[in-house]
C-alpha cells in the first residue's frame, strides 16, 4: 500500500469583487425603498421597518472586507439583488464545471502533471448546480480524464472529507491520482436582502491534486485525517437551486423584516454556530494532535475554514496554547469572505509556499452538518 500525498492545489478567483461599502450602499438603498413603500403599514404597526446594515458591524463581527462574485451587477442592483447567472443549454459546460476546470488546470500545472496522470475527479462542494449528471463527471470529461468521477457534499467541510476519500482510494490502489474540486458559487444561495447574512459569502473554485507518493516529487505528506459530524439545524440550505426560475429573474418577493422567507436559501443561527463549533473544532484538532503525538511547538501553521476571524483566532489560540494569528493561522476571508468548502484550501494555497521541508500544519474545515475535518500535513522535499 503506497500512501497518497497532496501534490498541489489550484485556485480560480472571479474578476469582480464587492467591497463592504458597495454592498452596504446597495442594501441600505433597498432598506430605504422598502421602508418608504411600506410607510403607512409601518406607521400602523403592521409591518416592521427594516434596519440598515453597516460596514463597521460587518468588519468587526466577521473580519470580512470584500468578496469575489461571478456577477457583481445583479447582486448590487437594488431592483434585483440576485446574481445574474443565465441558465445555459445542456450542451454547454455548466458554470460550476467551468470554474472547477480552471482550478484543476492550475493544480495540474503547478504539479507539472496532465490529465493523463489522473484517474478520478471528486467534486466536494456545498452547492451543486443540479441533481445529475455529477459535476465531477462533467469536469472529468472537460479535462479528458479516463476513469471515474463523483460528487459529494458535506457543506463547508467538503474539501477535507474529499481529501480523505481521495487519499483512501489512492492508498487502496483504486487510482494513481485524484483531483478533489471545490467550485463554490455561494452568491446564488445567499439571501442578499437578509441583513444578518448578506455580507457572508463569496464565489471561488479550488482544486487539490492527490497522487500516489512514489509517482512524483514535492507537495505534502498526509500525516493523518479525521472526520466528524453531529446533526444541527443551525446552518441550513434547503437547496438554493441555481436554476430555479426566480433565481434567474431576481423576482424575489419583498421580505418582511429582512427575514429570509425563502427557505431554499442559506440560513443560520450565527451566534449558536460560533459557540458550538469553536469548542468542537478546537477539541478535534487537539485530540488529533495527541493521536499523532504532535505538540503545539511541532505545528507551524493552521489553515482554518474561513467563516469568521474571531472564531479562527479562538481556535488558533487553543491549538497553539498562546495568542496566535497572522502567520500561524492565515486569513483570506478579509478578501474572499466565506467561500464554504474552498476557504481552508485558499488559505493553504496562498500561505504554504514559504514553509520548509519537514514543517507541519493542519488543514481544518468546519460548517453545516455540523461537520468538521482535519488533515495534518508535512512538507516534502521539492
Ligand atoms: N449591520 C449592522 N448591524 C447588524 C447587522 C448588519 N448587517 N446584522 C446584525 N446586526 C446587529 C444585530 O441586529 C444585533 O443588534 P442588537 O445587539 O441590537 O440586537 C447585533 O448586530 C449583533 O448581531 P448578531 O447576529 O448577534 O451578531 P454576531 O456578533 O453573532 O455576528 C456573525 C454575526 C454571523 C458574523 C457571527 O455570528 C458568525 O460569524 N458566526 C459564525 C458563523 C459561521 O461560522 N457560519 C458557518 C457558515 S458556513
Amino acid at each position: 500500500m503506497t500512501p497518497a500525498v497532496i501534490r498541489s492545489t489550484g485556485l480560480w478567483t472571479p474578476e469582480n469583487s464587492i467591497s463592504n461599502a458597495e454592498l452596504v450602499a446597495s442594501y441600505n438603498a433597498y432598506v430605504e425603498r422598502f421602508n418608504a413603500e411600506h410607510a403607512s403599514e409601518i406607521e400602523a404597526g403592521d409591518v416592521e421597518p427594516l434596519a440598515p446594515s453597516s460596514v463597521e458591524f460587518i468588519e468587526k463581527a466577521s473580519g470580512i472586507k470584500s468578496r469575489f462574485v461571478v456577477d457583481k451587477d445583479g447582486v448590487l442592483d437594488v431592483e434585483r439583488m440576485v446574481p445574474n447567472i443565465p441558465a445555459r443549454e445542456n450542451d454547454n459546460i455548466s458554470v460550476l464545471a467551468e470554474i472547477g476546470v480552471k482550478a484543476c488546470k492550475d493544480a495540474l500545472e503547478r504539479a507539472g502533471k496532465t490529465a493523463a496522470d489522473v484517474d478520478g475527479v471528486i467534486v466536494a462542494a456545498s452547492n451543486m448546480q443540479r441533481g445529475y449528471p455529477a459535476m465531477a463527471i462533467e469536469i472529468q470529461d472537460a479535462l479528458g480524464i479516463e476513469g471515474f468521477g463523483f460528487d459529494m457534499n458535506v457543506a463547508c467541510s467538503s474539501a477535507t472529507f474529499g481529501i480523505q476519500a481521495a487519499a483512501d482510494q489512492i492508498a487502496a490502489g483504486h487510482a494513481r491520482a485524484i483531483l478533489v474540486v471545490n467550485p463554490e458559487i455561494c452568491s446564488g444561495h445567499l439571501n442578499w436582502r437578509d441583513r444578518d447574512s448578506h455580507f457572508i459569502f463569496g464565489d471561488v473554485a479550488t482544486a487539490i491534486l492527490l497522487e500516489r507518493e512514489d509517482l512524483g516529487h514535492g507537495g505534502w505528506k498526509i500525516l493523518g485525517t479525521k472526520l466528524k459530524t453531529k446533526f444541527s439545524n443551525n446552518i441550513r440550505n434547503n437547496f438554493g437551486f441555481l436554476n430555479r426560475a426566480e433565481r434567474q429573474t431576481g423576482d424575489n418577493k419583498p421580505l418582511q423584516n429582512g427575514a429570509p422567507k425563502d427557505d431554499k436559501l442559506f440560513v443560520q443561527e450565527g451566534r449558536k454556530v460560533f459557540k458550538e463549533v469553536v469548542p468542537m473544532v478546537s477539541d478535534m484538532i487537539r485530540g488529533h494532535m495527541d493521536e499523532l503525538e504532535l505538540e503545539a511547538d511541532d505545528m507551524r501553521r493552521v489553515w482554518l475554514h474561513q467563516a469568521n476571524i474571531n472564531m479562527n483566532l479562538m481556535i488558533a489560540k487553543k491549538v497553539f496554547g498562546r495568542d496566535a494569528g497572522g502567520e500561524d493561522a492565515p486569513t483570506i476571508l478579509d478578501e474572499y469572505a466565506n467561500t464554504s468548502s474552498a476557504g481552508s484550501i485558499i488559505a493553504f494555497h496562498k500561505h504554504s509556499d514559504d514553509l520548509k521541508s519537514g514543517d507541519r500544519g493542519v488543514i481544518c474545515s468546519f460548517g453545516a452538518g455540523y461537520s468538521a475535518g482535519t488533515v495534518f500535513v508535512e512538507k516534502l522535499p521539492a
